[in-house]
């Protein structure tokens, strides 16, 4: 059976290509989406985005009763803050890798804390929509126990 996968992205990430594409490169999300799909045709995905900290917990919960194998998610902003979106994540164990396009630790230094790599497998950051094959390929790669 395909492993189901849920690529969850986060505020403002709608806004990617036109967003600060110096930071966060010039590709759609839409793009980046396509691509993974392409990437990895033996993955279902499920691609949620929302600007919305609530709506991003229902999308955690969803993967839970969608019983998906995995949850790639760059929170954008929430990140840092939301205790909402940490808590979600891991109530409904499922593994959760944080992606970002950006280094974080190479930017502001309220960056530099996430509520959520205490509850993720680990965490990517830096290599662009790269960041996010790379979280695909650690799920892709990985045999059932
Ligand atoms: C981001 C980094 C966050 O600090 C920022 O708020 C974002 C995008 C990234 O992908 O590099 O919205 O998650």
């Amino acid at each position: 059976m395909k492993k189901k996968l849920f690529v969850i992205n986060g505020p403002n990430l709608n806004l990617l290509g036109e967003r600060e594409p110096g930071i966060y490169g010039s590709q759609t999300l839409k793009q980046i989406n396509d691509e993974i799909r392409q990437a990895f045709p033996e993955i279902d995905f499920i691609f949620v985005q929302s600007n919305h900290e609530g709506d991003l917990v229902d999308a955690i919960h969803q993967a839970f009763q969608k019983e998906a194998d995995g949850l790639v998610i760059n929170a954008g902003a929430y990140t840092h803050t939301s205790i909402a979106i940490r808590d979600a994540i891991s109530a409904v164990k499922i593994p959760a890798i944080e992606v970002h396009l950006s280094n974080v630790f190479a930017r502001e230094s309220f960056r530099h804390t996430s509520l959520l790599s205490p509850v993720c497998m680990g965490a990517i950051s830096g290599f662009g929509a790269r960041s996010y094959h790379l979280a695909v390929r650690v799920f892709a790669d990985e045999r059932p126990q």
